[in-house]
């Protein structure tokens, strides 16, 4: 990936930064299946130190902090500086002290080797510009013997939290042909993608699991087409694009196409992610 198309990713996250923050409560509550997942996967218990690559709004550190104590650490990352800013914030405002927040890609971690017990990363891998320099980078902070685990999002076909609202919109606004290997939600959705990656980062003892989860919060169709039209960059920009009458007119096929993840008056979409665990060689 070139150092432009790089900067145009990292830009998106910034832009994107605002509304991550806006929606900070309702994402915890949407994927917090998945930071127990990861907790899980990855063995975290108290007094750990933990690295969490590509932190976003504050998930999942937030969730570890309490868990691994004050015995233990998490260490906060994301390349975006203002979700750095929005997930500091909200750990101060839960006067939360054993989490540190850097501003740094995983591709260049500034931490001596064999830092931390675990790493963890949510959803945040596809979109490294370099994968396997990312995860290798991540496994020299780790140290020998520790668990890393990633959570990345399975195929568009399980997923039409997000295919529900791009098939309307790709109507209007015809998608480009999308690269299988460039940043983006469904890089590492076919089986083993990231399983191999891995491996050639180093890692050893790698394995996926599908984890079908529900994205569940208690908000109305008109929520749900606010908050993903905002927290996309993607959505943002394809939308800038249109007048208002084509705009109103996605809005209403996507509230009528999402109707049925509605009906107990919540919104309730089936999911799945894929989960890829793997251990940092003993030497
Ligand atoms: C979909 S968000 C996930 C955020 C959070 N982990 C969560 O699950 O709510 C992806 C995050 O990856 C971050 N990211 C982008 N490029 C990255 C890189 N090279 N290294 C680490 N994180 C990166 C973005 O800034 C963004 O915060």
């Amino acid at each position: 990936m070139t150092n432009e198309s790089a900067k145009e990713v990292l830009a998106g996250w910034e832009t994107s930064s605002h509304y991550w923050n806006k929606y900070q409560v309702l994402i915890e509550q949407m994927f917090a299946s998945l930071s127990q997942a990861l907790i899980e996967a990855a063995g975290i218990r108290p007094g750990q130190t933990v690295l969490d690559v590509g932190g976003g709004s504050g998930e999942p550190s937030l969730t570890i902090a309490p868990l691994v104590g004050a015995a233990g650490s998490v260490t906060y990352t994301d390349p975006a500086g203002g979700m750095v800013r929005s997930a500091s914030e909200e750990a101060r405002r839960r006067g939360m002290s054993n989490i540190q927040f850097h501003q740094c890609p995983a591709e260049r971690l500034p931490f001596p080797d064999q830092s931390f017990d675990a790493a963890v990363g949510r959803l945040s891998v596809m979109f490294f510009p370099e994968v396997v320099a990312g995860l290798s980078e991540v496994l020299r902070t780790v140290k020998p013997g520790g668990t890393v685990a990633f959570l990345v999002w399975g195929p568009r076909e399980f997923n039409p939290f997000f295919t529900a609202v791009t098939t309307v919109i790709d109507r209007f606004v015809p998608a480009e042909p999308e690269d299988d290997d460039a940043p983006g939600a469904f890089r590492f959705a076919a089986p083993m993608k990231l399983v191999n990656a891995l491996q050639a980062a180093g890692a050893v003892e790698v394995s996926e699991r599908v984890l079908p989860f529900t994205i569940a919060a208690p908000i109305t169709v008109e929520h749900f087409w606010e908050l993903r039209t905002e927290m996309s960059d993607t959505f943002r920009k394809k939308l800038a694009r249109l007048v208002p009458d084509q705009v109103a007119a996605i809005k209403y096929t996507v509230q009528k196409a999402v109707a049925a993840y509605f009906k107990t008056g919540a919104m309730s979409f089936p999911a799945q992610v894929l989960l890829v665990t793997g251990k940092k060689p003993n030497h």
